[in-house]
Order: structure tokens, then C-alpha cells, then sequence
């Protein structure tokens, strides 16, 4: 959800900008743009709608104009407020063309503050961030540190920004709330960005700012404050966990994260389990087992959500805890009864999703014990959390959750497992789960071989607007998952069902050309489906089941993509890899940009 980067130094910043931004793009890619200026206060704005690389061309135009831009600010876009338009672009400038602004985030009180500003001055854009440039020039009292703070003061959060004033080129000011920042000094200056992808193959060490922090960029250095004060700040080291993103052999980063599933699954067992004496062995989870946990309220969005769902089946089935999950944006709304003898637990990929940040505060704030599983080491979820796991599953760039799915399904099975046993130490069932979870990461790297079949079913299915996903019982929540991926990846319309639930309304949609993926492994389940499938079969459906291999009934639908056999326990996996990939096959074939689909960002750090 928008991208900022900042630099000041002794190089020329436009590379930087542009190098760096390229790395923040998953962040939004509606429109980017960037601010430079030099000692002797020549300055550059470039804006672009769309990608980052029509901000590189456009600038490359300029190229005799490049040299010599010291400091720079930098920002693309996931647009909330305005459509996406040059205008609307950031960074955005105060009325005297003094000040500019790069923010991250979204300034809830906007109106209002525009409301009283346009009695002053006029507005070129309809974004929340103007405001804020406006807001410098009305506070600005000659020195734009001091005045930072009072404009910070008048704003609803939230917000990561960074400021320049074209006067006093030399400094660089920042702030944050809600939104996330990082410092860090390279060696021709300092830099200021909203994570650490930007900089993961330069950088050595960096500085996470906290909320209420300002900072100011100045000869190559940095100094925090908060509330007015110096903050002594630690560094944490940039190592191997910030890798580089490579698309290595495969067209899009969706399909290379897909092909890694298997690898990733093996690593977020790997330490947990071992897989020789059956036993769960990991420190965490021990730990966890000391407290007097009767309860499990299990807050995520998106695909994690969907995770979570199959994750609370777990510990109710397994564990034989309650389990309760909510969604995070509905939960900040909802009447909070914190319980000591609950485990609250946060789930995300980014750990920087904002509503699930809000509710982790909330929690926090009335004592109760907090469990991250998070995947980006050291994000804001991972940092504010009591104990928790990391998902492990690599860098997850672009804006579909894939495998990182998986690796986030291994630890909360890994999980209730361990809670399990501490409760009950039926080790025999115990080690029918384990056995089969050591045997899954091979079953899954089988299904990667079904990619001709599924491309070949894309090719037909794609002619398709419509679709429905159904399954029964856990398996419906792995419905909901493939089917937001293809919304998310091909813009074609599908929604999900409980296989029981669609002659209770949604049937009256089903025609030849409104086709039915129906997961439907071989279990005592399958026969309960089957009627349902006979039903849309006989009003002229059009199925495509996901069996088991080798299952019987295959002849009752159009087509079949053939699954593993493995514990019941574990099915919800086995659907992901090859609906994944019908997925991507359908938005190949209706040519879709795999990695960056419309209207959407990686990371959702507003509400
Ligand atoms: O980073 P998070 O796991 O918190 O993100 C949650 C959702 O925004 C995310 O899973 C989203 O639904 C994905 N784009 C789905 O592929």
C-alpha cells in the first residue's frame, strides 16, 4: 500500500529513486513519482501513471537534466483517495512549491483539514497527502523539523512520510504512525524507506522506526526523536533472510513461488518436527504448552484468513481447543472480552497488514497473551508479539499469497499437534499425522508435474465469466482460497460454496457456460458430494472435479484434475498446487499481468 523512499548523500539520488522504487513496487503500482534537488536548489518533479518503468522512461528523457541531485524523496502508488492520475500522483507540493511530501498511509481526517486549507489555498489533487504539504506551508515556523511536529500533531493518522523543503535542500525529515520506516546509512549517504526490500542487496544494518518517531536525514547521517527528544536507536543487521527477488527460469515470481511449495513446506517443518522420533521439538511451542490455554481467537485477512479457518478446524479436531477465527477488519468493530486464558493469534504473510496490526495493539494493551505467525522477519506483527512462529516461506514479492499459504497451514497443523499432545498424549495418532505430514512435501511436488493437464483445462475453461468452488466441510475453506485466486489473478468472476449449499439458492445461476470446480477427494464425504454434483449435472453443469487419483466416480464430471491419496487431515493441501495453477493458466490465457493484477498491492497498510 504505497511505497516512500528518501535519500540524502553525495550522489546523484535520481538512480537510486528509481532503482529502489522498482523494489517498493509491490507495494502499489497505480502511479509513482520523485522529488530531487541539490545544494543549489535546482530540483526535479517526474511523475508517471502506472508502473515504475514509465517513471524510468519518462526520466530518461531528461537524461542531460540527472546530474547532481543530492536528495530525493520517491513514492509509487496504490491509490486510496483520487483516481489514478498524474495529479494524483505523489510527491505533492504546498501552494508556495516549497515543500514536498511522500506518504504512506491514510490521513483519516482529511476533510476536515481541507475544509479549513482551502479558505487558503487551492488544491490540485484529490488525495489525502496534499493536505499535508498545505499543512507544512500554513505551520511552517523556519525550520521544517520543528514544524513537522506540529503538522504530525494535526493528523489522524496514518502515515509514514517524508519531507523536503526546498529551501534547506541539506536536511530530510520523516515520520510515522501506523505505517511503517526505515533508516539506514550507506556509504554515499542515508536513506529512509518504508521497508527493507528496497535495500536488501546494499544495505548492511538498518533502524526500524517506532510510532511517534520523527527522523531527520542530514550529512550522511540520522538522528531519531521522540516527543522531542534524542532516541537512541539499535540497528538490527541486514543477513540471508532479506534475499534477492529472481524470477530464475520461470515467466512470473506467482508460478516460480508455486513451484517452490514443496521446498517451502519441507523448511517450515524442518526444526519443528523430527520426523525419525515423531515428536514435535521446538522451543515455542514448549513454551506455549506452560500456560493455561483453554481458548484460541485467530485474527488474519485474505488468504490467510482462509488459512486460519482450516488452522481453527485443526485445533478444535486435533487439539480439542476452541478455536474462533476473525476476520481482522470486522474484528476491530467488534465488542472486545479479553480472557487470560485465550491465545490470540496473528497471522500474515506481510506482518504489516493494518487491521490486523490494530487488533494486535488492542489485544496487547488489555495484557492478554499474543502468538505472531508471521513470514517477514522482523515486520511490525513479528516485532509486537509476545511469541510466535515465522512462516519461513522465503520472499512472497508479488501480490499473490501462494506458498506462503502452505508454510503458514504446516505450522498451525505443527501446532495443534504439540497443544495436542500436551493435553492428551495419544501418541499413537500422533504419529499417523507426522508419518503423512513427512511424506506431503514429495505428494506435493508430484502435482507440479500435472502443470501440461491443467494448462490444457485453462485453455478451455478460459472462455468461462463465471464460476463456482465448492467443497464440504474444511475443504470449503480451501474453496474460498482458489477461488480468490482466480478473481485476484484473471478478473473473472467466482465465488464459493459449501457443495450442499448452492440448491439453497445459487443453483438457479448453473447453465452450461457457468461451470463448477467441485473438490470432492476420496473420503466419507465424497458420496454426500456426489448427489450434489448430480444435481447440477442434471440441469446441464458444466464440472471439473478434483478427485482422488485412481477414484471410481471419475466419469460423473466433464473433467478431473486427479489429486494425491493422504490423511483426511491433511486434504486442504492438496487442492492449492493444482488450482493454483489452473489459475494462473486462465489469466496467461486472457493475458492478465500475472504478478501485478489491477487495482490491488502486495502489502495492505491501511485500513
Ligand atoms: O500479509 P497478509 O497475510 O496479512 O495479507 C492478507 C491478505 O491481504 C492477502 O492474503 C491477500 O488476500 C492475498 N493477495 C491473496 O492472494
Amino acid at each position: 500500500m504505497c511505497g516512500i523512499f528518501a535519500y540524502n548523500g553525495t550522489q546523484n539520488s535520481v538512480p537510486f529513486l528509481i532503482e529502489w522504487l522498482r523494489n517498493l513496487e509491490y507495494r502499489g503500482y497505480d502511479s509513482a513519482g520523485i522529488y530531487c534537488i541539490n545544494n543549489k536548489k535546482e530540483a526535479l518533479l517526474e511523475k508517471a501513471i502506472w508502473k515504475v518503468s514509465n517513471l524510468a522512461t519518462k526520466v530518461e528523457r531528461n537524461k542531460e537534466k540527472l546530474d547532481n541531485y543530492n536528495s530525493g524523496i520517491a513514492h509509487t502508488r496504490w491509490a486510496t483517495h483520487g483516481k489514478v492520475t498524474v495529479e494524483n500522483t505523489h510527491p505533492h507540493y504546498s501552494q508556495n512549491e516549497r515543500f514536498y511530501v511522500v506518504h504512506n498511509g491514510i490521513i483519516e481526517n482529511y476533510m476536515e483539514l481541507k475544509e479549513h486549507l482551502q479558505k487558503k489555498y487551492t488544491f490540485y489533487s484529490d488525495t489525502d497527502t496534499e493536505v499535508v504539504s498545505k499543512l507544512v506551508e500554513e505551520l511552517f515556523d523556519w525550520d521544517i523539523f520543528s514544524t513537522l511536529e506540529k503538522v504530525t500533531n494535526k493528523l489522524v493518522w496514518a502515515y509514514a512520510i517524508a519531507i523536503i523543503d526546498k529551501e534547506n535542500p541539506e536536511t530530510l525529515v520523516g515520520a510515522k504512525l501506523g505505517s511503517p520506516m526505515i533508516v539506514w546509512i550507506g556509504e554515499n549517504g542515508v536513506f529512509l524507506s518504508s521497508d527493507i526490500n528496497a535495500i536488501s542487496n546494499v544495505a548492511h544494518e538498518f533502524t526500524t522506526l517506532e510510532d511517534n518517531e520523527t527522523v531527520e536525514l542530514k550529512n550522511g547521517n540520522y538522528t531519531v526523536y521522540s516527543l522531542g527528544e534524542v532516541v537512541k536507536k539499535e540497528t538490527e543487521e541486514v543477513d540471508d533472510r532479506f534475499e534477492k527477488a529472481d524470477k530464475g527460469i520461470f515467466e512470473t515470481f506467482t508460478e516460480k513461488e508455486i513451484h517452490e511449495i514443496p521446498s517451502v513446506l519441507r523448511n517450515a517443518l524442518k526444526g519443528r518436527i523430527n520426523f525419525e522420533t515423531k515428536e514435535i521439538n521446538n522451543e515455542t511451542l514448549s513454551a506455549l504448552n506452560e500456560y493455561d490455554i483453554d481458548n484460541i481467537e485467530i485474527i488474519a485477512s485474505g488468504s490467510s484468513y482462509f488459512a486460519w479457518v482450516v488452522g481453527a478446524s485443526w485445533f478444535k479436531e486435533v487439539a480439542q481447543i476452541k478455536a474462533e477465527v476473525r476476520i481482522s477488519s470486522e474484528f476491530l468493530y467488534e465488542t472486545f472480552i479479553p480472557s487470560k486464558r485465550t491465545l490470540y493469534i496473528f497471522m500474515s504473510q506481510s506482518g504489516e497488514t493494518a487491521d490486523v496490526r490494530e487488533w494486535l495493539k488492542m489485544v496487547k494493551q488489555k495484557g492478554c497473551l499474543t502468538f505472531g505467525i508471521v513470514n517477514v522477519v522482523g515486520s511490525t506483527i513479528a516485532r509486537m508479539c509476545d511469541m510466535g512462529l515465522y512462516s519461513h516461506s522465503g520472499i512472497e514479492i508479488w501480490v499473490a499469497s501462494t506458498k506462503n499459504i502452505v508454510a503458514q497451514l504446516a505450522v498451525l497443523l505443527t501446532m495443534s499437534i504439540s497443544m495436542w499432545l500436551n493435553r492428551d498424549l495419544q501418541m499413537k495418532d500422533a504419529k499417523a499425522y507426522i508419518e503423512k505430514l513427512e511424506e506431503l512435501p514429495n505428494k506435493l511436488e508430484g502435482q507440479l508435474e500435472q502443470k501440461n493437464t491443467i494448462k490444457v483445462l485453462a485453455k478451455k475453461y478460459s472462455k468461462y465469466s463465471n464460476f463456482f468452488y465448492l467443497g464440504k466441510n474444511l475443504l470449503y475453506w480451501t474453496a474460498c482460497e482458489c477461488s480468490l485466486k482466480l478473481k485476484e489473478l484473471s478478473y473473472v468472476h467466482a465465488e464459493a460454496y459449501s457443495t450442499g449449499e448452492l440448491k439453497h439458492g445459487p443453483l438457479a445461476l448453473i447453465t452450461p457456460d457457468f461451470p463448477v470446480i467441485a473438490i470432492n477427494p476420496k473420503n466419507e464425504l465424497r458420496d454426500k458430494n456426489i448427489s450434489n454434483i448430480k444435481e447440477i449435472k442434471a440441469r446441464s453443469g458444466t464440472v471439473l472435479g478434483v478427485i482422488t487419483a485412481g477414484d471410481t466416480t471419475k466419469e460423473i464430471y466433464d473433467d478431473v484434475i486427479e489429486m494425491p491419496k493422504t490423511h483426511n487431515i491433511l486434504t486442504p493441501f492438496l487442492p492449492l498446487i493444482p488450482l493454483w495453477l489452473f489459475s494462473v493458466e486462465i489469466a496467461k490465457e486472457l493475458g492478465k499481468d500475472i504478478d501485478k493484477p489491477q487495482n490491488l498491492a502486495k502489502s495492505v497498510t491501511v485500513e
